[in-house]
């Protein structure tokens, strides 16, 4: 399949175009590179281009005989997203209006959709279930949720299908070593302890202390990169016209903030000074999936569960970029 992937340039969807070349689609890459980064492109072609522009996207998808859509490009930060609300609905939300308003023009008819765990807000249990309260607590899964009940308008009037991924906390790099995470400023945990353990930062901020959690930090769950990418290439296959099928994509194991401090400091070997912090506006204090429904019903196998692994690669990656993709 001919696939438009947005966002293609960027950590997750460099990661995603590898695993559809592998499985024998042909990613195009759209992509702004505000955030995106040219170098992680491996193959096939990129478009430099908005989604905020729907003509660049109609003539992308004629151009291209695009025949189904991965639509990634977004803010994500949920801590930034509370500042800035603006942005986070500007960028995520409206943007995915004018997208399914240039499929629908382009007959392109499928999309996988990347939706995050910040749509639970702070759930009342965990493992969480697709089914559970959606409540988002910051502007970001407030922004992606929208987008979610967009889909199931078009889904039902115009006989779209849709799969919506939500993602819990994605991490690694693809053990290959060519392609990794590389935003700017850098925000993630795994990514930040990985400088200070590199000695390019002093101490790791430790957002909150006082949660009600067993050591009284953050717990997430934390999801490798391919195993991520892998889902989207079943996802694409399970897309059915007039549907919005919903996934939660995590480990189903939760670790604590400094559970993942202690697991860099046993991957690199390296002393990680860490320094408390105040809690971080729009953090909920636990986030682990059940992804049982992915597992059962798109039939995907997460290779790639281990935590102390999933820093390995990453540190692979941290270790032979330490500038990232370079100055660009
Ligand atoms: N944290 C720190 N210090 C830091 C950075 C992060 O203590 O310097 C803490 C955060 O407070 C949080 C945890 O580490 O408790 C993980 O934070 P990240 O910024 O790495 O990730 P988030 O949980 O905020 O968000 C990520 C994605 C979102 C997605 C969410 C779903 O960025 O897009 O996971 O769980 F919605």
């Amino acid at each position: 399949m001919n696939v438009l992937l947005t966002g293609g340039a960027g950590y997750i969807g460099s990661h995603v175009a590898g695993a559809l070349r592998s499985a024998g689609h042909n990613p195009v890459a759209y992509d702004n590179l505000v955030k995106g980064h040219r170098e992680s492109v491996l193959g096939g072609d990129l478009i430099v281009a908005d989604v905020a522009d729907g003509q660049a996207l109609r003539t992308a998808m004629k151009d291209y005989h695009i025949e189904s859509v991965i639509h990634l490009a977004a803010f994500s930060e949920a801590g930034e997203s509370v500042e800035k609300p603006g942005k986070y609905f500007s960028n995520n939300t409206i943007i995915g209006l004018t997208l399914l308003e240039a499929m629908r023009d382009s007959n392109v008819r499928s999309m996988v959709f990347s939706s995050t765990a910040a749509v639970y807000g702070t759930p009342k249990r965990v493992p969480i279930c697709e089914s559970d309260r959606l409540d988002p607590i910051n502007p970001y899964g407030a922004s992606k949720l929208c987008v979610e009940f967009m889909l199931a308008g078009y889904a039902a009037a115009h006989e779209m299908g849709f799969v919506s991924l939500r993602y819990f906390n994605v991490a690694g790099a693809d053990p290959d070593g060519l392609i990794g995470e590389d935003h700017r400023p850098e925000t993630h945990l795994i990514p930040l302890v990985l400088q200070v353990a590199s000695g390019r930062r002093d101490d790791i901020k430790i957002f909150g202390e006082d949660y009600d959690t067993p050591d009284g930090t953050c717990i997430r769950d934390y999801i490798h990169v391919c195993d991520l990418a892998d889902a989207h290439v079943l996802a694409l296959a399970d897309i059915e016209p007039g549907a919005l099928k919903i996934y939660n994509l995590g480990n189903g194991e939760g670790y604590s903030v400094k559970q993942v401090i202690e697991a860099c400091r046993k991957a690199t070997g390296r002393d990680i000074p860490t320094q408390p912090a105040d809690r971080r506006p729009g953090d909920p204090p636990r986030l682990v999936a059940s992804s049982d429904k992915a597992v059962n019903q798109l039939g995907w196998k997460p290779k790639h569960i281990d935590l102390t692994g999933i820093v390995v690669d990453a540190w692979r990656w941290h270790q032979s970029h330490p500038e990232g993709y370079g100055q660009g």
